[in-house]
C-alpha cells in the first residue's frame, strides 16, 4: 500500500506552494497598507479555549486529544480565541486600537467537500479597542482589498453584511418568541443553500404563524437598506438598532466599495461569539463556499481575560480563494527557478564552472549546472527546461583567452566576455541583488 496524505490534508508541490506564497504575499502587502502588524500563537491550545467560546459547530469538528501530561488539548480550528487570550493578557501595555493580522494553519474535522478541507490557512485581521462603525467599515474594506489585490472585482466577489443586533430586534418586533429565535437563526444561516418553500416549511414547523413566516421571508429577500422600511409598519424601533450597520454601509460607499456590498439578513454566522456586524464574502456566481467571514465580538475578551475591549475582525481562507483564482485565470505564471546555467565543454572546464558558480551565487544569482558529465547540447537543453535567462559556456579556447561565452537564452544572442567581468555583466543583466 502506498502511504497517502490524510483525507482533507494537502501536499504542496512546488507549483501549489507558489500559488500559496502568492496568496500570502498579497495578503501581507494589503494588511501592511492598513497598518496591521503580524502576530502568531501556538497551533495546539487547551481544549477549553474552544469549548467555552467557539460554538457547537466548531467544537464538533475539533482535532482534540489528551496529551502525555494528561491535558485536554486541541489543534486550533480558528485563531480568534488565541488572539483574544493574547490581547487580554497584555491589554494594558498595548496601544489601542490594536491592528493585528496572522496567517495560521487551522484544523477542522469537517466532512470533506469542495472548498472545505481538514486543514486550511486563514488570513485573520482583527481590530481591537474601537466600538464605532468606522472600525467596522475599516475591517470590511480590508477584506475587500484582500481579494481586490488579486484582480477580483465586484463581478467576481460579493460582500454580504448583516448585524445580529438588527436581526434580533426585527425578530422581536415581528413577534417571534424568544424560544423560536435560535431556530430562525439556524434557518436564516442556511437560506442561500435552501429552496424558499423548505425554509418556509421549517419556520412554520417551529410554530411560527403563516403571516410572520411571510414577513421573515421578506426580510431574507432584502438586499439593501432601503428595502427594509417596505417590510411593514412598526419597524422603526428595530431599524434604530441597525444604525451601526447603516453607517458602516454609508462609510464603505464613501470609500468607493459600494459596488461590492449587499445587505443580507441571512448572514448569521455559525460562531457563538459575534455580537454585532457580521459579514461574509462569496463568489458572485454563488457556486463556491464562503471565501471569508467575520464580525464584531465585543464580549469575547471580557469572557476570556476579564478585559472589556470591543473587537472585530475576519478570517479569509486560502482554499476557496485559490479555487476562484484558478477559475478566473488569475494564477500567476510560474517563474523560472534559476537565472544562469553554467555549461562545461570538457572535463577540464568543470573546476572553472564550480568556481564561477560559487562566485555568482555569492553575488545573489540563482545558478545551476549539470551534476554529471554531459554533452554541451544536453546541458543547454536542461538550461532551457529550467527557463534560465542566461547560460555561460566555459571551454578551453575561450579560457585560453581569459574569456567565457555568455548566451542570452531568450534573445538567442551570444558574446565573449572577459572572465574578470562576468559577475558584473550577469548581475546587471539579471537585475538581482544578493
Ligand atoms: P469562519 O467563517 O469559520 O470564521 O472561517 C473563515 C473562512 O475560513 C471561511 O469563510 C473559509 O474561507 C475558511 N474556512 C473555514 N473552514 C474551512 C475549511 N474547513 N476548509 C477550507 N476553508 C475553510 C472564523 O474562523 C473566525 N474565527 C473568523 C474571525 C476572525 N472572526 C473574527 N475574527
Amino acid at each position: 500500500m502506498q502511504p497517502q496524505a490524510l483525507p482533507g490534508f494537502r501536499d504542496f508541490y512546488p507549483t501549489d506552494l507558489a500559488l500559496r506564497e502568492h496568496i500570502f504575499r498579497t495578503w501581507r502587502r494589503v494588511a501592511a497598507r492598513y497598518g496591521f502588524e503580524e502576530y502568531d500563537g501556538p497551533p495546539l491550545e487547551p481544549l477549553e479555549l474552544y469549548t467555552a467560546k467557539s460554538g457547537e459547530e466548531i467544537v464538533g469538528q475539533l482535532y482534540s486529544f489528551t496529551d502525555r501530561g494528561g491535558r485536554e488539548v486541541s489543534l486550533r480550528p480558528e485563531m480568534t480565541p488565541t488572539l483574544a487570550r493574547m490581547v487580554a493578557a497584555r491589554a494594558n501595555g498595548l496601544r489601542k486600537p490594536i491592528r493585528w493580522f496572522s496567517i495560521p494553519q487551522l484544523f477542522r474535522y469537517e466532512r470533506q467537500q469542495r472548498g472545505r478541507l481538514r486543514e486550511h490557512f486563514q488570513l485573520n485581521c482583527d481590530l481591537i479597542g474601537e466600538p464605532g462603525h468606522l472600525a467596522d467599515a475599516e475591517i470590511v474594506a480590508l477584506a475587500i482589498d484582500a481579494v481586490r489585490a488579486f484582480g477580483l472585482g465586484p463581478e467576481d466577489v460579493r460582500v454580504r453584511l448583516s448585524d445580529r443586533r438588527l436581526l434580533t430586534a426585527l425578530l422581536q418586533n415581528l413577534g417571534v418568541a424568544e424560544t423560536q429565535v435560535p431556530v430562525v437563526w439556524q434557518v436564516f444561516d442556511k437560506l442561500r443553500r435552501t429552496p424558499e418553500e423548505i425554509t418556509a416549511a421549517k419556520l412554520s414547523g417551529a410554530g411560527i404563524p403563516g403571516a410572520t413566516v411571510e414577513r421573515l421571508l421578506g426580510l431574507a429577500r432584502s438586499r439593501s437598506w432601503s428595502d427594509l422600511p417596505g417590510l411593514g409598519p412598526g419597524l422603526d424601533a428595530a431599524l434604530a438598532r441597525g444604525e451601526p450597520l447603516r453607517r458602516t454601509l454609508e462609510s464603505l460607499e464613501a470609500m468607493g466599495y459600494g459596488d461590492y456590498l449587499d445587505l443580507d439578513l441571512g448572514i448569521v454566522r455559525g460562531l457563538a461569539y459575534y455580537t454585532g456586524t457580521v459579514f461574509e464574502l462569496f463568489d458572485a456566481r454563488g457556486e463556491l463556499r464562503a471565501i471569508c467571514g467575520g464580525g464584531r465580538y465585543d464580549n469575547l475578551l471580557q469572557s476570556l481575560g476579564g478585559v472589556d475591549l470591543p473587537a472585530l475582525g475576519f478570517g479569509m481562507g486560502d482554499v476557496v480563494l485559490g479555487e476562484l483564482l484558478r477559475e478566473r485565470g488569475l494564477v500567476p505564471e510560474p517563474g523560472s527557478s534559476i537565472d544562469v546555467f553554467l555549461a562545461a565543454i570538457t572535463p577540464d572546464d568543470l573546476p572553472h564552472v564550480l568556481g564561477l558558480a560559487r562566485e555568482l551565487r555569492d553575488a545573489g544569482l540563482r545558478v545551476e549546472y549539470a551534476l554529471a558529465p554531459q554533452a554541451v547540447g544536453k546541458q543547454l537543453k536542461l538550461a532551457d527546461a529550467r527557463s534560465a535567462r542566461l547560460a555561460v559556456v566555459v571551454g578551453p579556447d575561450d579560457r585560453a583567452r581569459g574569456e567565457v561565452m555568455v548566451k542570452d537564452l531568450r534573445g538567442k544572442a551570444q558574446e565573449s566576455v572577459a572572465r574578470s567581468a562576468v559577475r558584473e555583466r550577469l548581475t546587471s543583466a539579471v537585475g538581482r541583488v544578493g
